[in-house]
């Protein structure tokens, strides 16, 4: 069996046999098929089990478990248990554990305690993979490899010895010469100027944290590189051994990490760990009746698509989620486990697995439960994972289709780095993001992130109508290109304030503003400023409408015939001065909006470019369902999601089939609280 294979929607759930004894294995295998659980994920933490002792490699464990699991017809997703090194190993090396910027290490305990480019740490997890795979490549019951776990989870910064030492490799080989990397750095300020690679560290204690930020930036870029080459080491290991037909992946989305390079490197797909509830526990968690709270996953799950269109969720909240040192949040309510799972689907996952199948009765994680509760006994959400699976079996169709969206939001990796070293940018850029996507959640707009990177094609971007660039701070050569391509040949880009204010490295460009994209933008942009707090009123009215100039405004200068001024600022001391530029550019256009977006303003792009609700002549919803739609060929899929804890009615203009009922509908359809339905439609049977 494959999952992710484009034929049937998989359910599986995490399994740690060695929390429980023998005895139970059978009845807990047996239980998971009863309910529709095909597939369990293993061993991620398991390194002694396997190796109790430097060079002992014992199998029978897991040869007893995986026998069971054959027998039992559950299938398999064998893990590295690179994530936690045992004991032994980091107490004979200690240089293989990971430091705080103090160069403290940390020590045995937790997890995630090591460093990549030890390498000692390398040796060891490049033999405990080998001998995995060696053992477990070709069993029956394996049906692919979760490399690690988490990778940058918990901390996304190392600062051993070993780091530095590969950081001045990493730099050499970028920068060649040290004059080079003096110049890129500009360690003239503040007399940093380096001798030699030698006198080179990886960011350490500084005075105010007023570290190089050009050396911060490409601490992040090494970061990034030294994970992506862990993975593929694995990667190229378990290839080696695995039968054909299996599938190497991770699991979950973290920080400095080029998840695209990682993906195409080393994984056939990816998978992400979606608990909504963390809502509960985030910046953005809004207590108002109507906040999107749940709803913001489809924002991660959407950040997973633009990875790996098809996707596996390998951890899916069944439970309460939380732990002994503070975080809380509730069980998922009767019907929630549905609504996410199908949240999950309906962004573009084709396997579920939930985290965790028992709730562990020790160690840290005793409050992150899973479908059962401590005792195993039967209860509601086991009997919703059954109800789930009769839906997905119903959703076998929409295997192999697609996420449909004519929107989206540009992201590339320098910027996303640059916001993590650059407060300034940081401001604006983790307000806008948020405002577009919750602006396209509230206009029913499917919308998709699509990511900047070297080998991108204008095909890419031309199959968005639209594509908002909130803050490109950095710009660089072949992205401006790009750009250009794109809206000479008809599209629409949308950039806020900020814009082609820096380069590769960080360096403030010295031309006008927006630096590379001025051509493109058909604007200057002679001054700027944060908006003062004696200026909060701060508008710019397009049309009549007034946009609120959050946070920081560009004040702009038209200086191209296609250049038009669409709107001004008011209620500051540049009033009067443009906010609002349209530049019209080959057979497109760009709007230069000199402000941070908030979620009006982005209502406002999309509505007036014609992008939002662009299903609203087949199907009319309130605000409180999401719409996601996939497609496979001519046939559409529209989830329909209800994030409410009221029922509510949504209306169905065209007759389609609804599939879990398998019922033609059309006009007012009853949504349940927390409610979930799929119309089938099929482009060649009715137009619209
Ligand atoms: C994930 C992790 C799991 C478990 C879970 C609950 O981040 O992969 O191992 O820790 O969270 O905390």
């Amino acid at each position: 069996m494959k999952i992710v294979n484009g034929e049937k929607m998989v359910l599986g759930t995490c399994y740690y046999p060695e929390h429980w004894e023998k005895e139970i294995w059978r009845e807990d295998l047996h239980r998971m098929k009863k309910c529709g659980i095909e597939v369990v994920r293993v061993a991620e933490f398991a390194w002694n089990l396997i190796e109790p002792e430097e060079g002992r490699f014992v199998f029978d464990f897991y040869d007893s478990f995986l026998d069971l699991a054959q027998e039992e017809e559950i299938k398999v997703i064998f893990s590295t248990p690179t994530a936690t090194p045992p004991a032994w190993l980091t107490e004979k090396y200690p240089e293989v554990l990971n430091a705080d910027r103090n160069g403290i290490l940390y020590r045995h305990g937790g997890r995630r305690h090591y460093n990549y480019n030890s390498l000692v740490y390398q040796r060891f997890c490049a033999r405990i993979t080998e001998q995995s795979a060696a053992h477990y490549g070709k069993h029956p019951a394996v049906i692919g490899w979760q490399i690690d776990n988490e990778i940058n989870c918990e901390t996304d910064v190392f600062y051993s010895e070993s780091d530095t030492v590969a950081f001045r490799n990493f730099l050499k080989t970028k920068y060649g010469s040290i004059d080079h990397l003096n110049d890129r750095w500009g360690t003239v300020f503040w007399n940093q100027t380096y001798n030699d690679f030698s006198q080179i560290y990886v960011p350490r204690h500084v005075i105010n944290g007023n570290e190089n930020p050009h050396q911060a930036l490409d601490y992040i870029r090494f970061v990034s590189d030294s994970a992506c080459r862990f993975v593929k080491m694995q990667s190229e290991i378990i290839e080696k051994y695995k039968k054909p037909e299996d599938f190497i992946t991770t699991n979950g989305m973290f920080g400095h990490l080029d998840n695209h390079k990682m993906t195409q490197e080393s994984l056939d797909f990816f998978c992400y760990d979606s608990y909504p509830d963390f809502a509960y526990s985030l910046d953005r968690y809004d207590s108002s009746p109507d906040a999107l709270k749940d709803r913001w996953s489809s924002l991660s799950l959407s950040e997973i698509r633009a990875v790996s269109p098809r996707f596996g969720i390998m951890e899916q909240q069944s439970g309460a989620i939380g732990s002994t040192r503070g975080m809380e949040a509730p069980a998922p309510k009767p019907g929630q486990m549905t609504l996410w799972t199908m949240q999950s689907v309906a962004h573009g996952a084709e396997f579920i697995s939930y985290f965790r199948w028992r709730t562990c009765t020790f160690g840290t994680e005793i409050y992150w439960h899973g479908i059962l509760d401590y005792s195993g006994r039967e209860n509601r959400r086991v009997r919703e994972v059954d109800e789930i699976h009769e839906k997905l079996a119903k959703l076998s169709d929409v295997a192999g289709s697609f996420f449909e969206a004519h929107t989206g939001i540009l992201k590339d990796y320098d910027n996303i780095w640059d916001i993590q070293v650059d407060a300034w940018h940081r401001r604006v850029a983790a307000r806008s993001e948020d405002a577009i996507f919750e602006a396209a959640q509230r206009t029913h707009t499917p919308i998709d992130f699509l990511y900047l990177r070297e080998n991108i094609k204008v095909e890419d971007l031309e199959k968005y109508d639209i594509l908002f660039y909130p803050h490109p701070v950095i710009v660089t050569e072949s992205r401006k290109k790009i750009l250009e391509k794109y809206v000479r040949n008809g599209g629409k880009l949308i950039l806020g304030c900020r814009s082609g204010l820096k380069d590769s490295e960080g360096h403030c460009v010295r031309t006008y503003l927006p630096g590379l994209l001025r051509k493109l933008a058909g604007t200057n942009i002679p001054e700027y400023t944060f908006v003062s707090p004696e200026d909060e009123n701060v508008v710019i009215r397009w049309d009549g409408v007034p946009l609120k100039g959050e946070i920081y405004n560009d004040l702009l200068e038209p200086e191209t015939a296609s250049a038009e001024v669409l709107g001004c600022y008011e209620n500051c001391y540049y009033e009067g001065t443009p906010g609002l530029i349209r530049n019209r550019f080959g057979k497109g256009e760009v709007y230069y909006f000199g402000a941070t977006f908030i979620r009006e303003t982005a209502e406002i792009f999309l509505q007036r470019l014609g992008a939002a609700e662009p299903w609203h002549e087949l199907i009319s919803l309130p605000e409180s369902c999401e719409i996601a739609v996939r497609k496979k060929n001519d046939v559409r899929y529209f989830f329909v999601l209800n994030y409410a804890k009221e029922s509510c009615e949504i209306f169905v203009k065209k007759e389609m089939t609804e599939v879990f009922s398998s019922q033609k509908v059309s006009g007012k359809v009853k949504m349940s609280r927390y409610g979930t339905a799929v119309f089938k439609w099929d482009a060649k049977s009715i137009c619209i």
